[in-house]
């Protein structure tokens, strides 16, 4: 029996069993039977996660690309492995074949190498969803080098955060690029950013809205040229197990975004095994993703994860309502896309719109249907299944993280009975535990608690970038031995679990992660703020909105309040990105404080939730005058 590839509801059981009984040797066989390796490793799994410390496949070489695309080429090697669907529905659409992303990546890595870029270098990508974006990607892995892909929505202040975190030396990023009936100036954003950026020696630009642009000499070379000049065979760098394959930043407690950094075998093997399984994935299937690959989503699940099973995936450019809300429909219809993968926030706007847009095209080659991001609610599921699965394809809620690196908890179509908001069973290999508040795991079913894991995976994130203090801090600390998510969980009598939603001030909204610290920095730079709080609240199409309570530093403040959100909202936008954007913003005299100082961002985000009934003890705050002030003036 191959445990690469389960298939009932009995298997699961099994096969997840000998993955936690047997952990080494279940790992050890997927990785022989599945992967090209260089060199075998010593040892399948190290790990302390008091230091914390884990290495997966210790002494193995390899290099990922050669699993993604050179191992197909013998079988394969006319198979389409990235379509692209363009923003313009009267553009065609671009099928690349496994010969031809063979040949593309390694021109692309030959271009990086005359560039001076050697293994282990840094190179930030901030590219919109054409193919050069999934091209660069696999370029940089060939050659050892490791991507930083930021995406492409990301300002300029954010993106040379970044960059400069990472001492990246070179960006790779296009003229602008298409959203919907947009079309927006990417490169004018890097020549901003890049003001602040002293590592970065050169930028390559890919042409793609043929928008007139600057090119800074001797910095910036315009990407096709270079290509046209480039061998198409590169051979692969050979690769360390634990050898870093990428940095990905998600947001934290503090303003600093932390980047992630996973490795290249532990990651290989999870994002391959996981992709084939939670999406039965079948050899003449057509898989779409609807993230970005500037998301972790769309590194394991659009780019690495189906490429390494062989599989044809899809990069579509565009926005859901373009050129009418339709679109999605209309490309699985024309695609004849037998998974389908998106996001909570994407399927409640759409669910918003006229059926018609739906029934307008025939969905029947749709075998699987997948969410990701942030719990969806019952009446989204429903919505999804009854008119897009038409009750026939089983939804996957898959939960997991940018520092997972693959799905976590997930129902196995065909498998595992789904119920609407629940990603029922771990997948093999993880090892869930919910654990209280005095730090103690809870056992049993129907029971609820803080969500951690306690036994290592190999696509977990190593380290933080240049912090090892703070991932020991952020997820190794607040329970002992255990690997912290940040979400609340429970585990319901027949042992599945449902996602509640995040317990720290960390806010997913339209799926995007969004971390308070960072927004409120932004806000307190805008030069009338003294203070601000920011929380979330539940909203119908994004999961949460944000809510800004704000304190002026005049409070006689004669400017017109309704001006003042506007360009509040506008150093949002510049600090972070339009995603960022406050839905309300209060003025306050003053905010919920407890004696030590610290915002009690409880009683505020029930204020924002319109649940003022109960407001829990708020006798220890240092000014509980306020709160009547802030109930009166809230905007809800
Ligand atoms: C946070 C991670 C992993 C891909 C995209 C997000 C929330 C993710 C689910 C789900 C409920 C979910 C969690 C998690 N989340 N998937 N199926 N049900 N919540 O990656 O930006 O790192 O965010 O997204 O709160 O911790 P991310």
């Amino acid at each position: 029996m191959s445990k690469y590839h389960i298939q009932g509801l009995e298997e699961y059981f099994q096969v997840y069993r000998t993955s936690v009984d047997h952990p080494e040797k279940f790992w050890e066989q997927i990785a022989d039977e599945h992967f090209s390796w260089q060199k075998r490793w010593d040892s399948v799994l190290n790990w302390d996660f008091t230091k914390p410390e884990v290495t997966w496949f210790a002494g193995a070489q390899l290099n990922i690309t050669e699993n993604c695309i050179d191992r197909h080429l013998a079988t394969r090697g006319d198979k389409t492995a990235i379509l692209f669907e363009p923003n313009d529905p009267n553009d065609p659409a671009e099928h690349i074949t496994y010969t031809q992303l063979h040949k593309r990546v390694c021109a692309f890595a030959n271009v990086l190498k005359d560039q001076g870029i050697q293994k282990g270098d840094r190179v930030c990508i901030y590219l919109p969803m054409i193919p050069e974006l999934a091209i660069s990607v696999l370029a940089c892995a060939r050659i050892g080098a490791i991507h930083s892909v930021v995406f492409a929505g990301f300002s300029a202040t954010a993106l040379s955060t970044r960059i400069n975190d990472a001492s990246c030396k070179m960006v790779i990023t296009s003229d602008g690029s298409f959203r919907g009936s947009k079309t927006i100036d990417l490169k004018g954003i890097v020549d901003e950013a890049l003001d602040q950026c002293p590592s970065i020696q050169s930028v390559l630009v890919a042409r793609r809205t043929h928008t007139d642009i600057q090119m800074k000499e001797g910095r910036d070379h315009w990407l096709q040229p270079l290509l046209d000049k480039a061998a198409t065979d590169c051979p692969i760098e050979v690769m360390d197990a634990e050898d870093p394959l990428f940095i990905l930043y998600t947001s934290g407690s503090t303003g600093q975004p932390k980047g992630m950094v996973h490795t290249t075998a532990g990651y290989m093997v999870y994002s391959a095994y996981t992709f084939k399984n939670v999406f039965q994935y079948q050899e003449d299937d057509v898989y779409w993703c609807t993230a970005d690959i500037g998301w972790i989503t769309g590194h394991s699940y659009i780019v690495y994860g189906p490429l390494l099973n062989g599989a044809t995936t899809v990069m579509y450019e565009g926005v859901p309502a373009y050129p009418d809300w339709g679109r999605f429909w209309q490309i699985v219809a024309q695609h004849k896309i037998t998974q389908f993968y998106t996001a909570p926030t994407a399927i409640r706007a759409l669910a918003k719109e006229n059926l018609d847009f739906v029934e307008a095209y025939d969905l029947s080659s749709l075998k699987v249907l997948g969410t990701v991001g942030e719990p969806i609610n019952e009446e989204a599921w429903h919505w999804y299944n009854d008119n897009i699965g038409k009750k026939q394809s089983p939804i996957v809620d898959t939960w997991w993280q940018t520092e997972t690196g693959g799905i976590m908890i997930s129902p196995i179509p065909f498998a595992t009975p789904t119920i609407p908001t629940f990603a029922t069973l771990p997948l093999p290999g993880i090892q869930p535990a919910l654990m209280d508040e005095h730090g103690k795991e809870i056992h049993g079913n129907q029971v609820e608690g803080r969500l951690c894991i306690k036994f290592p995976w190999p696509s977990m994130a190593r380290t933080i970038w240049g912090n090892h203090q703070r991932y020991k801090e952020t997820y190794f600390s607040a329970f002992a031995k255990m690997y912290f998510t940040g979400d609340g969980a429970l585990r319901d009598a027949t042992g599945y679990y449902r996602i509640t939603g995040r317990v720290d001030d960390v806010i997913i909204v339209s799926g995007h992660n969004l971390g308070t610290a960072p927004i409120e920095d932004a806000v307190n730079e805008h030069p009338a703020v003294a203070e601000s709080a920011i929380v979330g609240f539940p909203h119908d199409i994004k999961g949460n909105a944000l809510y800004g309570y704000v304190i002026l530093k005049e409070t006689g403040e004669t400017r017109n309040h309704n001006n003042l959100r506007k360009e509040i909202n506008q150093v949002i936008t510049e600090k972070i990105g339009p995603i960022a954007k406050l839905d309300k913003i209060q003025f306050t005299t003053g905010l919920p404080k407890t004696r030590s100082g610290k915002i009690m961002r409880r009683i505020l985000r029930k204020i924002a939730s319109k649940d003022t009934s109960n407001l829990g003890d708020t006798s220890t705050l240092l000014n509980p005058e306020v709160v009547e002030e802030i109930i009166e003036n809230a905007l809800v």
